[in-house]
């Protein structure tokens, strides 16, 4: 992994007609993480796709394949996702204690990463049980659910919450933001101490998706920069 910041394109504001050829966009861009989202229309109000188009994608490219489950009743899948090329999977920790603590394990030992996200009303107190036991805390900055939305500023001080959290207990887990991250929300979230950016809508939407990616990365390097002393 190429320096402190991870950024990660999201396939779900790619061209559907196009997939393969914008995963090898996203190939060439820089960016370490190809971010997918996974929607059941149940957990939220919108479906995307599941496994199979993992599975088709996965040969096409290295990049690190982080999918982001937004589905009720994961368990079932967890398997396929492996089986699909899955580098990482983070479930959503509204789904209840009971489920998460199993699916952080059946994550575990199917021996890839495993992430927790929470979403913009949820206390971000709920997912300090599980710190010592993921890779990744995923910070929502939007509702799930669609693209394109803008970003919620008050989930700032819960990016602050987590990086206290990480930096108190000396933990390696990544601090990820999804939802409505451009070229000036970056710098907020980094500031905040987030490390790893989800963004969909403001990369795909670049002709040169290369040059977006530098400066998203620019932007939050600097951004932390001008915060120390
Ligand atoms: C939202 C998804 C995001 C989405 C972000 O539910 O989890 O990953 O693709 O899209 P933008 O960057 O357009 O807000
Ligand atoms: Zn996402």
């Amino acid at each position: 992994m190429r320096g402190m910041m991870v950024i990660c394109p999201s396939l779900l504001a790619a061209n559907y007609a196009h997939f393969r050829r914008e995963v090898e966009r996203v190939s060439r861009s820089g960016a370490e993480w190809l971010h997918l989202d996974v929607m059941d229309g149940h957990f939220v109000p919108n479906i995307s796709f599941g496994p199979d188009l993992v599975k088709t994608l996965r040969p096409y490219t290295r990049l690190f394949f982080d999918v982001h489950l937004m589905c009720t009743n994961p368990g079932p899948l967890i398997e396929r996702f492996v089986q699909a090329g899955a580098d990482q999977l983070t479930v959503p920790v509204e789904l209840g204690h009971e489920k998460v603590l199993q699916l952080i394990w059946q994550i575990r030992t199917s021996n890839i990463k495993v992430g927790i996200s929470v979403n913009p009303p949820t206390p971000v107190t709920l997912v300090e049980p599980y710190l010592e036991q993921v890779d990744n805390v995923l910070v929502m900055t939007v509702n799930p659910g669609f693209g394109g939305q803008e970003f919620i500023r008050e989930t700032l001080p819960k990016i602050q919450k987590v990086r206290l959290w990480r930096d108190q207990r000396n933990l390696k887990f990544r601090i990820q933001v999804d939802g409505g991250i451009n070229f000036e929300t970056v710098k907020e979230c980094a500031q905040a101490g987030a490390d790893t950016f989800v963004s969909g809508t403001t990369l795909f939407k670049t002709r040169n998706m290369r040059a977006g990616v530098r400066k998203m990365r620019e932007a939050a390097l600097a951004a932390v920069a001008a915060n120390k002393p």
